[in-house]
C-alpha cells in the first residue's frame, strides 16, 4: 500500500525464505487477498521490490519495518502462551550489525508491551556509531479485507519517543490517510494496543457463542438475540455473529500472550479473565462436533461427512489455527470418513494441517491416526462432489458460492435423512428444509 500511495518512496520487501520471495516475484503470490495482486503487479519492478537480500536492503533503508512472524512459544519459559520473540531479535541484531548513520526501526509485528525496551537495547550495542529511533506501529489489517482496511484504516497507531521520528511516519501515512486517523502514544500504549484490541474482538465472539450454546437449549434464535444487542450502540452490530468459533494467526496467540504477561506481572485475576475467551472457543469447536454425533444418532464411524471451507474465514487462503482443522481431527478420531472442499485451499495444506494437529508429543504419527489420514480424508474438486453420497454436510467457512449451490441436486445424491450442520450460519433454514434437508444452524435448537 505504502508502493501504491507513495511512488517515490522505494519500498524493498525481503524475507530470508527464497519460495517465498520467488512467490512474491510470480503471478502465484503467497497469499490469497483479494485486490492485492493487481497492486503488486503494477508496482513491482518499479518501486516495489521483493527479494532476499536482507542487509543490503538494510542498510540502504532509511526506515525499516520489522514484521516478522511472533508465533506462540513451544518450549521453555512460557511455552504454550508468551511470544517467541526469536525472530524479531535476530532481526534487530541484523539491523545493528549492517546499519550506519541513522535509521528509524518501526515494529509492526504484533509484540509484548515493552518489547521496544530490548529492541532498543540491541540497537543501542552496535559499536559502530549507528543512531537509531524505535517507534511501534502496529497493525490492524485483517485476512479478507486487507487492501480495503490498509486503504481506508479505521487509524493508523503510531508509538514513540522521538517527535521527528513519530513525524516521519505520519508523513508517509498521511499521504492518503486523513491525520485524525493518525494517533500517536508513547510506545508501551501502542504495544498494548494491539493486544487490547484483538483481546476485545475476540472476546466479542467468544461472548456470542457461550450465548448461542444458551439459545440451542432454550429455543432462542443467537441471531435474533445478536440482532436486538446489535442495535445499542454502546454494543453496536458487528462482530456478533456465532459461529463454529475464531480462528487465524492472530487472536488466540495474542490472547495468550496477554495472559502470560498478566502472570508475569502478578495478575492472575486478569490472566484468567483473558484466558476464558480461548477456552470458550475451544469448547464451541468441541461442541459442534458432540452435536453433529448426537445427531447421526450417536455414531458417526463410517458414515460420509462433507466438510464445506477449511480456510479460518472467508476470501483467503489461510488456515492458520482454523477451527476446521481441530473439528476435522474430532471427526477422523470419531472415525468418519470427511471429504473437505475449499476454493483457495490446496489438498496439500490440508494434509499438513491435519498431520501437524494429529501427531503425538514425540512428533510422530501414530499408526492410527496414519490410517486415518490415509483412508478416511479426502479432498474434492466441488461443493457438490464433496456431497456426494454424503450422510451430512458441515460448513465451517463461510465462502459466498455455498450459498448458491444446487441443493436440489445435492440432496437427491446424498443419504437419507441429509443433515447439514451450519457452523457459520450462512445459510437458510426454510429454504433447505423445502429440498428435504435437515438443518442446523449455530445458536438454533432442533
Ligand atoms: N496476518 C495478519 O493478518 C496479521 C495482522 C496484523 C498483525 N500481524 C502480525 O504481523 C506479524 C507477521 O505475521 P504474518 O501473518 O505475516 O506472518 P508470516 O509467518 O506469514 O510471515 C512472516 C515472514 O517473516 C519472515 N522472516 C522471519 N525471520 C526473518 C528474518 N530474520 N529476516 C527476514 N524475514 C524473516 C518469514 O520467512 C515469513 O515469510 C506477526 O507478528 C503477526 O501477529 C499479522
Amino acid at each position: 500500500m505504502i508502493a501504491k500511495q507513495c511512488p517515490d518512496i522505494d519500498v524493498k520487501v525481503v524475507d530470508i525464505n527464497p519460495t517465498r520471495i520467488a512467490q512474491w516475484n510470480s503471478r502465484e503470490l503467497p497469499v490469497y487477498e483479494p485486490g492485492l495482486y493487481e497492486i503488486v503487479a503494477d508496482r513491482r519492478g518499479k518501486n516495489l521490490h521483493f527479494s532476499t537480500e536482507v542487509d543490503q536492503a538494510i542498510s540502504a533503508a532509511d526506515m525499516v519495518f520489522i514484521s516478522v512472524n511472533t508465533p506462540t512459544k513451544t518450549f521453555g519459559t512460557g511455552a504454550g502462551k508468551a511470544a517467541n520473540l526469536e525472530y524479531v531479535e535476530k532481526c534487530a541484531r541484523q539491523i545493528a550489525r549492517v546499519s550506519t548513520g541513522h535509521k528509524i526501526v518501526v515494529e509492526k509485528s504484533t509484540l509484548p508491551v515493552r518489547t521496544a525496551e530490548a529492541v532498543k537495547t540491541i540497537l543501542s550495542n552496535t559499536g559502530d556509531g549507528a543512531t537509531f529511533d524505535v517507534l511501534s506501529n502496529p497493525e490492524f489489517l485483517a485476512e479478507g479485507t486487507a487492501i480495503d482496511d490498509l486503504l481506508n484504516p479505521d487509524r493508523v497507531l503510531i508509538g514513540g519517543e522521538n517527535p521527528t521520528a513519530i513525524h516521519a511516519l505520519v508523513e508517509v501515512y498521511a499521504r492518503w490517510i486523513p491525520r485524525e486517523k493518525l494517533l500517536t502514544t508513547n510506545l508501551w500504549s501502542s504495544e498494548l494496543s494491539k493486544l487490547t484490541a484483538n483481546a476485545f474482538l475476540a472476546q466479542r465472539v467468544s461472548s456470542i457463542n457461550a450465548i448461542s450454546a444458551l439459545c440451542e437449549v432454550t429455543e432462542a434464535d443467537v441471531d435474533e438475540v445478536a440482532a436486538a444487542i446489535g442495535t445499542d450502540s454502546r454494543i453496536g452490530p458487528k462482530f456478533l455473529r456465532a459461529s463454529v468459533g475464531f480462528g487465524g494467526s492472530c487472536f488466540q496467540k495474542d490472547i495468550l500472550n496477554l495472559v502470560y504477561l498478566c502472570e508475569y506481572f502478578g495478575l492472575p485475576e486478569v490472566a484468567a479473565y483473558w484466558e476464558q475467551v480461548v477456552k470458550m472457543n475451544d469448547y464451541q469447536k468441541r461442541r459442534f462436533v458432540q452435536r453433529i454425533v448426537r445427531t447421526l444418532f450417536n455414531t458417526v464411524s463410517d458414515k460420509k461427512i462433507a466438510v464445506w471451507g477449511f480456510a479460518f474465514k472467508k476470501d483467503t487462503n489461510d488456515t492458520r489455527e482454523s477451527a476446521a482443522i481441530y473439528i476435522c481431527r474430532d471427526l477422523l478420531e470419531e472415525r468418519a470418513k470427511i471429504t473437505i472442499y475449499d476454493p483457495k485451499v490446496s489438498e496439500a495444506q490440508i494434509r499438513h494441517e491435519l498431520e501437524l494437529v494429529m501427531q503425538g508429543p514425540d512428533g510422530r504419527l501414530s499408526p492410527v491416526s496414519e490410517r486415518l489420514l490415509a483412508e478416511n480424508l479426502h479432498v474434492a474438486a466441488s461443493a457438490e462432489s464433496a456431497a456426494h453420497q454424503a450422510h451430512a454436510i458441515a460448513v465451517l467457512t463461510e465462502w459466498d458460492e455455498f450459498k448458491t449451490a444446487n441443493f436440489s441436486a445435492i440432496y437427491d445424491q446424498m443419504h437419507k435423512p441429509a443433515f447439514v450442520f451450519d457452523g457459520r450460519n450462512l445459510l437458510k433454514k426454510n429454504q433447505l428444509s423445502q429440498f428435504g434437508f435437515q438443518y442446523q444452524g449455530i445458536g438454533v435448537s432442533g
